[in-house]
């Protein structure tokens, strides 16, 4: 079964492992098989967004690592192929 893992790193990235698709804002796609890896940036200071470039570190980015329990909504990929919450 394919399945994309997304695992929060302590004061750091975001870790995906694949397989999935990342679609930047001009439509290009990145396509990662199964078992390949990127991290994401969530600190907002990486120079190659949306990716680490390990900026986090040398800002000492801090951030509570506890993801809160949220309701989940069905996703409507229009004609587009946007994800969009219904
Ligand atoms: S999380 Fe690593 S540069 Fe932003």
């Amino acid at each position: 079964m394919d399945e994309v893992t997304v695992t929060v790193r302590a004061n750091g990235p975001y870790k995906v492992i694949g397989p999935f698709t990342l679609v930047d804002a001009e439509g290009q796609e990145l396509v990662l098989p199964e078992g390949s890896a990127v991290a994401l940036c969530r600190c907002g200071r990486s120079q190659t967004k949306p990716f680490c470039d390990a900026s986090h570190k040398r800002t000492g980015f801090v951030a509570d690592d506890t993801a809160p329990r949220l309701e989940t909504r069905p996703v409507d990929r229009g004609e587009s192929g946007d994800a969009r919450s219904s």
